[in-house]
């Protein structure tokens, strides 16, 4: 990658001690076995900000080994005791929030307000499920037998596994650690390997915050290795479950892997969302969505609006507000003031968004604005829009994971509705109506775990987050995130 000169976030630092260049094996901060490191770098700049441990069988082993011996103490940790644990640890996250943030923009490149509020939205898992640690309740259930009870008990797994993307470094990671340890589980957590800093800052915090060694264990490993160090966690009898957010494909084949092991799987997997625009939608409303689900850390989200529907009769006037909108998009590093849209987190995300706009140019579609990398040179691309897109087309297939709108027309709301649905993906759908039978009848009809009417923006730690069809299993947030963490105990009483 060639480099940039731009300053770092990581020149901005007030506590150092955030930043950790070794993985967290049983409360230890630990190199490789033999040493080896990998780079980890800025995507603004092209320049390495710090080099973490190479991990692999051996070394992922011992992490297993650490949060087994933890559950034996974990496991009977009363919920109220691990409850304030993580509630200290959403506060020591909260309190260095900026310090975070600039970790966070230092290795994902999303411009440091995004990354503020990154940062209080991965505290807020911490928060939120510290308090439900103290609700995991079970049941009594009247006997249809006489001398007998029935009780029901929630209780933790044990030993399980999480892996993050990279593209919500630090959120990702609490979605996944907050819910396991809140109800009794240990974790070995594997990070992208783009961006594991932010990862690592957060076991800083949770060991600040008082929590035991070996409960959650911070195996680092790069793209080369991720496979050794995924079955290595897969195939151990011990890993109860395994919480992983990325792409189907990857999700499919640690589901093939835990399936030797009947290994719980909970999957937030591809996306492929449908943003759709009816005629008497309120555009203004419509517009400002897209600001949250497109350009929104530059379009690399798994719930970014990819296909853009507008009923025709709108569909100028859409178009015409939407481009002066992009033209006006400030495109620069996360500590440059005003930047809107950082740099795409790698030479392959960008090459797939070029892959994406040629496929569409070729097969008819013309750019409105945008359309090429940024003059800023790197991973920058400019904020795009492209009209005459169809759903056949490679940006309505697949996720493009970039700061590019493709807009296609549609006559009638049947219509929209099986386009939004022709995809084997279904995480999450947005559309926009002020018509009130409009708005249950096509909610209800989206095939989609998440629907948002009238908003782009529907991330919260109080609901449930997750997807349905080849998005994936299982919830993550809300109530219902935590009933994936925990087995199902049915205890009868005879004789009595
Ligand atoms: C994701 O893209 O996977 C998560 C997005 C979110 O929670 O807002």
């Amino acid at each position: 990658m060639t480099t940039i000169e731009t300053s770092s976030a990581l020149d901005l630092l007030e506590d150092r001690e955030l930043l950790r260049e070794l993985a967290f094996v049983n409360g230890e901060w630990v190199g490789a076995d033999d040493g080896g490191t990998f780079e980890v770098r800025d995507p603004a700049s092209g320049r390495v900000l710090a080099e973490v441990p190479v991990f692999g069988a051996t070394e992922t082993t011992r992490a297993l080994d650490a949060a087994g011996a933890a559950f034996e103490t974990w496991g009977t940790t009363l919920a109220k005791e691990r409850a304030a644990i993580l509630r200290r640890w959403a506060d020591l996250m909260r309190d260095n929030s900026e310090d975070l943030s600039l970790i966070l923009t230092a290795e994902q490149g999303k411009p440091l307000s995004e990354s503020r509020g990154e940062v209080e939205y991965a505290a807020s898992f911490l928060e939120w499920f510290g308090e439900e640690a103290k609700r995991v309740y079970g049941d009594v259930i009247p006997t249809p037998m006489e001398g007998r009870r029935i009780v029901v008990f929630k209780e933790p797994l044990g030993v399980t596994g999480g892996i993050t993307p990279w593209n919500f470094p630090s959120a990702m990671v609490t979605r996944k650690c907050a819910p396991a340890v809140a109800a009794g589980n240990t974790m070995v957590l594997k990070p992208a390997e783009q961006t594991p800093l932010s990862a690592l800052a957060v076991c800083v915090l949770a060991e600040r915050a008082g929590l035991p060694p070996g409960v959650l264990n911070v195996v680092t490993t790069p793209a080369e290795k991720a496979q050794e160090v995924g079955e290595t966690m897969t195939s151990d009898p011990r890993l109860r479950m395994l919480g992983f957010t990325g792409s189907t494909e990857v999700g499919k084949l640690l589901m093939k892997q835990c399936a030797d092991t009947v290994t719980k799987v909970s999957l937030e997997l591809g996306g492929n969302a449908p943003f759709i625009v009816f005629e008497d939608a309120d555009l203004e409303l419509a517009l400002g969505a897209m600001q949250s689900c497109k350009y929104r850390n530059s379009g690399q989200t798994c719930i970014s609006a990819n296909r853009i529907l507008v009923q025709e009769s709108v569909h100028d006037e859409f178009v015409a507000m939407l481009t002066d909108y992009a033209a006006g998009l400030v495109v620069g590093s996360g500590t440059e003031e005003g930047s809107q849209i950082g740099p795409l987190i790698d030479q392959q995300g960008l090459d797939k968004v070029e892959r994406h706009i040629a496929n569409a140019l070729e097969s008819g579609a013309e750019i409105v604005v945008g359309g090429s990398p940024h003059d800023r040179g790197g991973l920058f691309f400019q904020p795009t829009v492209l009209t005459g897109v169809s759903p056949e087309m490679d940006m309505s297939c697949e996720e493009t994971f970039g700061p590019v709108a493709g807009i296609i027309p549609f006559r009638t709301e049947e219509e929209a509705i099986a386009i939004a649905n022709d995809t084997p993906y279904g995480l999450c759908a947005y559309f926009f109506t002020k018509d009130l039978a409009r708005a249950w009848r096509v909610g209800e009809a989206l095939e989609a775990g998440i629907v948002g009417l009238n908003t782009g923006f529907v991330s919260t730690e109080v609901a449930p987050f997750g997807g349905v069809k080849q998005s994936g299993i299982g919830r993550e947030g809300s109530k219902y995130g935590i009933e994936e963490w925990v087995d199902t105990k049915y205890f009868t009483f005879a004789g009595l």
